[in-house]
């Protein structure tokens, strides 16, 4: 089998995709390559001045593109309600932004900040966008997870992290929190019979900001995939025709085996219940299933 790459991706012209976290890293070539297909894209992302660059950008790779810039911070919930009140169509929605591997810090709503950010902030903007996306045929919902989940372990009594913080397993939970509920939503859609696919990534070790070296980052550079091909994964879900739900894409486009604990549908359901009485965000159309 040839290898998948962005020139095997179908026209999606009349497609609307939110990409957030478009402004920087793996977003950016993401966003890219769902304009060059015909998309209009939105950049989501907490900075004006980034999200107005990348726009920039965008728009100079692919003349005549339709691309906007939204106001999207993760980190606080009130945030994340402005930017879906000012979105009227969504058809590919790609949640790609993430913070790793920082010291305890919290949201502005007071959740710990990678749990918050990565999770909650995604759970409620998928959950706040879901009419739309359940209005248009097709729907999909690419959540960027990682390998790094393998590590995450979910303390439903420490969720704050109070106790024993660690830059790294508090990534991993985050992303291990990703891959529940990009399952979780799967398993409800499907139980609601809701024409909506829910898919998880794994971009790959990528030279991105992500990894902060200082004067090293450059190595990052010498060691790591770049930035398109942390992309594929998440373009691939986002667009192939062979993805039918619940699937987690890796590198090359490759389908990977969720942890066990990832795949419970028990401790997925535990986490929906905490998520929706975190955020307030209810999923209405599919939270009897
Ligand atoms: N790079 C890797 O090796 C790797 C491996 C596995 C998984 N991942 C995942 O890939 C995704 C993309 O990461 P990346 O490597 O492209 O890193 P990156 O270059 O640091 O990009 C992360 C993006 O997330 C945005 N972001 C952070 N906090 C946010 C918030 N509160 N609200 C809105 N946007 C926020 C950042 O915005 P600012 O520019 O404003 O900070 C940036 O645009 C993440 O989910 C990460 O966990 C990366």
């Amino acid at each position: 089998m040839t290898t998948w790459t962005p020139a095997d991706m179908p026209d999606l012209t009349g497609k609307t995709a939110i990409v957030t976290g478009a402004n920087s890293g793996i977003g950016l070539p993401t966003a890219l390559e769902l304009a060059r297909h015909g998309a209009r894209v939105v950049v989501a992302a907490r900075s004006a001045e980034k999200g107005e660059a990348a726009v920039a950008r965008l728009r100079q790779a692919v003349p005549g593109a339709e691309i906007s810039f939204g106001r999207l911070d993760l980190a606080d919930l009130a945030s994340v309600r402005t930017f879906a009140a000012g979105v009227d169509r969504v058809d590919l929605l790609i949640n790609n932004a993430g913070i790793g591997m920082i010291g305890r810090a919290e949201t502005k709503d007071g959740f710990e900040l990678q749990f918050g950010t990565n999770h909650l902030g995604h759970f409620a903007l998928t959950g706040l966008l879901l009419p739309l996306l359940v209005a248009v045929p097709g729907a999909r919902v690419v959540t960027v997870s990682s390998d790094a989940h393998t590590i995450g372990k979910l303390d439903f009594d420490n969720l704050g992290l109070e106790r024993g913080y660690g830059r790294m397993t508090a990534y991993g939970r985050s992303k291990l929190a990703n891959l529940l509920f990009t399952l979780e939503l799967h398993r409800r859609a499907q139980r609601a019979g809701l024409d909506l696919l829910s898919v998880a990534t794994h971009p790959g070790a990528t030279a991105t900001g992500f990894v902060k070296l200082g004067p090293l980052q450059w190595l990052l550079g010498v060691f790591l995939q770049k930035a398109e091909a942390g992309a594929l994964p998440s373009l691939y879900a986002a667009t192939s025709p062979a993805i039918r739900g619940g699937e987690f894409v890796g590198p090359k486009a490759k389908l990977l085996t969720p942890s066990e604990t990832a795949r419970s549908a028990e401790v997925a359901a535990r986490l929906w219940d905490v998520s929706t009485e975190l955020t307030g965000v209810r999923f209405e159309e599919i939270s009897h299933h």
